[in-house]
C-alpha cells in the first residue's frame, strides 16, 4: 500500500495531467477557431520583422484615438475614401531584367511582383495603390532640372523561358517622368490588381526607369546623373497597398467606435465587466504588432423581474422574467449577454510576413442586455 499522501499526490497529479492535456487541447482548437475568425490560417510565425510601413501606423494610430463622436463606419478606409476592413502592405518580390545589349538610356528594368494569393476568397479589393520610393536622397539631388522617365508595363504573357517578353504581351500603364528621387510616387493599381486575385492571371509589371525623360534632351545627360542611373537599382523601394473588403466580417453594419471602459458598481445587475485581453498572455506577442491587449470586457449579471430599460431586454426577455418570477425551477432567468459591440484594429504579420492592418468586429463589449 502507498502511504495516502504519495497516492493522494499521484492522483492529483493525473488529474492535473489530463486536465491539461484537456485544457490544451481546448486551448488550441479556441485558439484557431479565433485565428480563423481572425482570417489566418494558422497561427504566424514572423521570420523577420519586416518594419511596419509608416502608412499602417500612421492609420492605426488614428483609429486608436477617434476624434468623432458619432458612427464611424468599421468597414470604410478614411484615409483613402474606400470601403474596406483589411489594408495589407505587400513586398516587391520581382527581380531585375538585365538585358543583353546594355542601353545607356536605361537606368534599369526590373519585374514588380506582389503576391497576393493571401487574400482570402470572401474579400474585394477596392483600393491598391503602388508605391515607388527612392531610399536615397543625399547629394544626387542636386542633379536639379534633370528628369528620369518612368513606364510600368502590365505583362500579358510570360515568354517560354518564363520572362516577361518584350513587345506585344505587355500593355503601357504608366508613363511619365520625375525629377526629386526623394519622393514617393504613387500609382493607382486598382484596376490591375483586381485581375491579380486570379493567381495563374498575376504575371505582374514591368518597370523602366531611364535618365533624360521623354523631351529628346537625352544628349545632355552628365557623368554624375550617369552614375545616379547606374546605381538607381540599389535604392529603389516599391510596395503595394491593397485595400479588401472582407465580407464575413462586414455585414454593412454601422457601428459606433469607441474604447468603452466598463464603470464598476457594486450592483449585481446584468453589466458589461472590464476585462483586458493582453495578447502575450495568449502567446501572441510575436505575430500581433499592436495593440499589445486591449479592454474587451465581458456581460456578467443579474437579469430579475422586473425588467427594466436600463437593461436593454427583448420582449421575449421580459416574458421570461415573468414566467421565472411565477415558477424559478422551471425557467430561467433570460441570459446577461453582449447587446453591442465594437470593432478594434490590430497590425500584425500574416503567414506570408506581410504586414496588415485589419479591422475586427465584434471585439470589445460596450453594451449588455438580458435576452
Ligand atoms: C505566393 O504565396 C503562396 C502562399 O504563401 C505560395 O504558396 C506561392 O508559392 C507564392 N507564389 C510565388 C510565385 O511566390
Ligand atoms: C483608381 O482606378 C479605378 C479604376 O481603375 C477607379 O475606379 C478609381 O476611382 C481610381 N482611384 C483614384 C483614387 O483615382
Ligand atoms: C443599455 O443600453 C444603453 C444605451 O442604449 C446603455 O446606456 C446601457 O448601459 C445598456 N445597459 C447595459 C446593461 O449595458
Amino acid at each position: 500500500m502507498w502511504p495516502l499522501s504519495v497516492h493522494a499526490s499521484f492522483r492529483a497529479g493525473l488529474a492535473w495531467a489530463l486536465l491539461s492535456a484537456i485544457l490544451g487541447m481546448d486551448l488550441s482548437l479556441q485558439e484557431s477557431l479565433l485565428l480563423k475568425s481572425l482570417g489566418l490560417s494558422a497561427k504566424p510565425s514572423p521570420k523577420t520583422a519586416v518594419p511596419v510601413p509608416s502608412v499602417l501606423w500612421r492609420i492605426f494610430q488614428n483609429r486608436k484615438t477617434p476624434t468623432n463622436k458619432g458612427l464611424e463606419d468599421a468597414c470604410k478606409v478614411e484615409e483613402f475614401n474606400v470601403p474596406g476592413n483589411i489594408i495589407r502592405v505587400f513586398a516587391d518580390q520581382g527581380h531585375f531584367i538585365h538585358s543583353r545589349q546594355p542601353q545607356t538610356l536605361l537606368c534599369l528594368q526590373k519585374r514588380l511582383y506582389f503576391n497576393l494569393s493571401v487574400l482570402e476568397e470572401g474579400e474585394r479589393l477596392t483600393m491598391a495603390q503602388l508605391e515607388i520610393k527612392f531610399s536615397h536622397n543625399s547629394y544626387h539631388t542636386s542633379s536639379r532640372g534633370q528628369v528620369f522617365g518612368l513606364r510600368l508595363y502590365q505583362t500579358a504573357q510570360l515568354s517560354l523561358r518564363g520572362m516577361p517578353s518584350r513587345e506585344h504581351s505587355r500593355k503601357l500603364l504608366v508613363e511619365q517622368s520625375f525629377a526629386q528621387l526623394h519622393k514617393s510616387l504613387l500609382f493607382n493599381l486598382s484596376g490591375v490588381a483586381k485581375d491579380w486575385q486570379t493567381y495563374s492571371k498575376n504575371l505582374g509589371l514591368v518597370l523602366e526607369i531611364s535618365v533624360g525623360g521623354g523631351d529628346g534632351a537625352s544628349a545632355l545627360v552628365s557623368w554624375g546623373l550617369q552614375s545616379l542611373c547606374a546605381s538607381i537599382d540599389s535604392f529603389l523601394d516599391t510596395s503595394l497597398l491593397v485595400v479588401t473588403l472582407s465580407r464575413q466580417q462586414c455585414k454593412a453594419s454601422r457601428r459606433r467606435r469607441s474604447t468603452y471602459d466598463a464603470p464598476i458598481t457594486p450592483s449585481n445587475l446584468c453589466k458589461p465587466r472590464r476585462l483586458y485581453i493582453s495578447f502575450s498572455d495568449v502567446g501572441w506577442e510575436n505575430w500581433i504588432i499592436a495593440p499589445q491587449g486591449y479592454m474587451a470586457n465581458y456581460c456578467l449579471g443579474e437579469c430579475p423581474f422586473p425588467l427594466t430599460a436600463e437593461l436593454n431586454s427583448t420582449n421575449h426577455a421580459i416574458l421570461q422574467t415573468m414566467v421565472h418570477s411565477l415558477d424559478p425551477e422551471g425557467t430561467p432567468q433570460p441570459c446577461c449577454v453582449p447587446v453591442r459591440l465594437s470593432p478594434i484594429s490590430i497590425l500584425y504579420y500574416d503567414n506570408n510576413d506581410n504586414v496588415v492592418l485589419r479591422h475586427y468586429e465584434d471585439m470589445v463589449v460596450d453594451e449588455c442586455g438580458c435576452r
